[in-house]
């Protein structure tokens, strides 16, 4: 691959970074903004409005997230084959934009007589045409937008890793507001105006990257425009091919994604998987083929037991992921079904809570950028698979504290919104010793001609987090009669039920992975 070497100079810089750099911190803060804005709101926009059972409510956010992490593999290898990071971001906000916008709009509200439920049909084939759409921008703009970070910086420029600090802030800034906003919005007036915010978010992180894209100083370019504007079809060029293809890729997830309730009895009570999750496996086999082909065939031995250990940080990913999403999940029906809302003299809803893990990063990022370098130099750094370790166990922690909360409601039956707090500050706790770490990890033991495959299977292992985080959230499923009240005490039983066991699957993967640690660094040759 041939690199253009771009001389820097002051003028290029902002605040001792690459002004590309601020670029790319404004369009991800504000896809994530519209990305998290509308996943506050789906799931009780699904059970409250158009009347989905909590199942198949779960069962449409599994496939959703299941989904939406998975397309990045493919957005990410198209654009570093063929048509430039630049391009994709551009062509994925498009597809964002008119996702979030179509998301606002909700038809008429489900109603229920005597038990049947009718929906508005033609209102929900917009909603999901839309998820498509954001299913694919997705998978165009958000692995792209990262890999324009690591290329702005030369290699072992030592502001690469502030450099990416800074964007994590970023996707957090933007996570934090719009839950708080578009949760506020969509719940108080109406969901179409929470999610119509999250449409306009996305329309200003797609003209701030229209305007700003001059700053990306050529590193996000097609690698060969010349192949990209060959015609290959007729009048059709390869790069009109990739967006025609995407458009294909539209329909077919239009289509998938209403099967968010079908599983398919391939091997009846042993293999029974939904058509999403089938997709899924599809995309691993091809990409765990292709790995594995490579590493057994041009890799040498240490370069092989590195890459292994890639695998076993991406596993540790997808069990924190597991956990950590059922925040947008079963959180959410919790804490809008069981718990008192009241703090700081405002009645907080459950959409807008789901700011609270942004915030908590946003809080705790500084605190562990100060403690790391002190801790290195007294000698107390933890390994990597160590921190994962205690990534993980946090991760159960935080449910534990769940479980606490469950069992000590206040004297209205309800439980108290400050342990929930607590909760999310536990869970972030291990986030930032989990998260950034497996991260570094993917891109400095991969072998680097496959660290986009390896970024790919990253992003892969959080999907089958959704799905599963969908799958457990279904342990405290509970169909409500019309007409009739919650039983409180029931259903702190059914949470306290999911919380004991995902605490469980946290404490004791963490002890696992604690274990493992010794042989894990052998493995990994001295990075640290
Ligand atoms: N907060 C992170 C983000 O939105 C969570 C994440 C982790 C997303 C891994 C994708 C993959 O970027």
């Amino acid at each position: 691959m041939a690199t253009i070497a771009v001389a820097t100079t002051r003028s290029d810089e902002w605040f001792g970074h690459p002004k590309g750099l601020y670029v790319c911190f404004f369009t991800e803060m504000w896809e994530r903004f519209s990305f998290y804005g509308m996943k506050a709101l789906l799931l009780l926009y699904l059970v409250k409005y158009h009347l989905f059972s909590d199942a198949n409510g779960y069962n449409l956010i599994g496939a959703y997230g299941g989904l939406v992490y998975a397309m990045p593999v493919i957005g990410g290898l198209l654009a570093d084959r063929w048509l430039g990071m630049r391009k994709a971001v551009v062509f994925g906000g498009i597809l964002l934009v008119l996702g979030h916008l179509g998301m606002a709009i909700e038809g008429h509200p489900a109603s229920s007589v005597n038990g049947v439920v009718t929906r508005d049909a033609g209102a929900l084939q917009v909603f999901y045409f839309s998820l498509a759409l954001i299913i694919m921008g997705v998978g165009f703009l958000k692995p792209n937008i990262s890999t324009i970070v690591g290329k702005l910086y030369p290699e072992n420029d030592p502001r690469r890793d502030s450099g990416f600090s800074l964007f994590y802030a970023g996707i957090n800034l933007g996570a934090a507001i719009s839950g708080v906003l578009c949760g506020w919005l969509g719940e108080t007036f109406g969901w179409g105006w929470g999610f119509g915010a999250a449409g306009i978010g996305m329309i200003a992180g797609l003209a701030n990257f229209l305007y700003g894209q001059k700053y990306l100083m050529g590193h996000a370019e097609p690698r060969e425009p010349t192949k990209l504007r060959e015609r290959v079809f007729g009048p059709f060029s390869r790069e009109h091919l990739i967006y025609l293809g995407a458009l294909a890729g539209l329909v077919v997830v239009w289509g998938l994604i209403q099967s968010h309730s079908l599983f398919l009895k391939i091997i009846p009570g042993v293999f029974e998987p939904s058509p999403v999750l089938l997709g899924m496996h599809l995309v691993t086999l091809c990409l765990l083929g292709g790995i594995l082909w490579f590493m057994f065939t041009r890799c040498t031995k240490i370069e092989r037991q590195q890459m292994f250990v890639v695998f076993a940080f991406i596993i540790f990913c997808l069990l924190f992921f597991t956990l950590y999403e059922q925040t947008y999940g079963s959180w959410v029906l919790f804490s809008d079904r069981v718990m008192n809302h009241g703090a700081l003299g405002v009645e907080w809803t459950a959409s807008e809570l789901t700011s609270l893990g942004a915030v908590f990063i946003l809080v705790l990022a500084p605190i562990f950028a100060w403690a790391w370098p002190r801790l290195d130099k007294a000698g107390l750094n933890p390994s990597k698979p160590a921190k994962s370790a205690y990534g993980l166990t946090f991760a159960g922690l935080a449910f534990l504290v769940l479980v606490w909360s469950a069992r000590h409601p206040q004297t209205n039956g309800l439980t108290s919104i400050w342990w929930f707090v607590f909760a999310y500050f536990v869970l972030e706790v291990g986030e930032m010793l989990l998260s950034p770490i497996g991260l570094s990890a993917v891109t400095e033991l991969s072998v680097p001609r496959v660290v986009s495959l390896m970024m790919g299977g990253w992003f892969l292992g959080t999907s089958y987090s959704e799905v599963l985080a969908a799958q457990l959230g279904k342990l405290s499923a509970m169909e409500i009669p019309e007409g009739a009240v919650l039983n409180i005490a029931d259903a702190l039983a059914k949470y306290d039920q999911l919380f004991v066991f995902s605490a469980k699957i946290g404490i004791a993967s963490g002890i696992v992975v604690l274990i493992a640690t010794p042989f894990i660094k052998r493995w990994m040759h001295g990075v640290k």
